[in-house]
């Protein structure tokens, strides 16, 4: 099995360095595709935006987030409004308890914490609907810290390239342990957007662009 650890990290070093990750963030600012939420991203739009791609593709999640921003463009207007209006509001997408969770996290937020977004993973994580993987995405895209999301995207590229047979959770410690080294804080965010689009658009599940990577 091939496994990403740190005695391999001379080897890694070669094929996995800092050029690897310049590559990848300017590839990412060429061939990025700009996406509404990308634009001036706050907690709350990035929150909202991660719950309605977890089980939704991109195209379909534009139209109803832009929608949704104009009907509640701030958790404080979205926690006073009702179910009945949020429900509507995420009609078509499915999966509504997706939309029933950010109801009652904008409830605690707005009661709790001051209508603050809390920038701590732990509290983050005690919000009804927010797992590991939209805290991370919400704490390095919106808050600048060094979380790497590791999502099925990043499995499957770094799997391809390294070899990697199965994730478990030495090497993929590991991994994340070595992009903290060469990834400071502040593009944090910008990697885990990159790895997620070229997950999308290169590195596909299906037809990998193996002659474009
Ligand atoms: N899928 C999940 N989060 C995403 C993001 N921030 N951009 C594009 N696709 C995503």
């Amino acid at each position: 099995m091939g496994r990403f650890s740190r005695e391999r990290g001379p080897c890694l070093k070669s094929l996995f360095s800092e050029e690897t990750v310049r590559n990848l963030l300017s590839w990412f600012d060429i061939n990025g595709e700009n996406y509404p939420w990308g634009e001036s991203p706050s907690p709350y739009s990035v929150w909202i935006s991660e719950i309605m791609l977890q089980q939704t593709v991109v195209k379909t999640v534009i139209p109803y987030f832009l929608k949704w921003m104009d009907r509640f463009p701030d958790i404080i207007t979205l926690s006073e409004s009702s179910e009945t209006e949020v429900l509507r509001n995420w009609e078509g997408l499915g999966y509504y308890s997706r939309a029933r969770n950010i109801l009652k996290s904008a409830r605690i937020i707005c009661n709790d914490y001051n209508g603050l977004f809390p920038s701590d993973r732990r509290t983050l994580l005690s919000l009804p609907g927010i797992g590991e993987y939209t805290a991370d995405a919400i704490l390095s895209i919106a808050f600048g810290r060094q979380y790497f999301v590791f999502d099925a995207n990043v499995k499957r590229i770094f799997q391809r390239l390294y070899e990697i047979l199965l994730w478990d959770s030495n090497n993929a410690g590991a991994f994340i342990k070595y992009l903290e080294e060469l990834i400071v804080p502040e593009k944090a965010g910008k990697w885990n957007c990159a790895v997620m689009q070229l997950g999308q658009k290169v590195c596909r599940k299906n037809q990998p662009g193996c002659s474009l990577c």
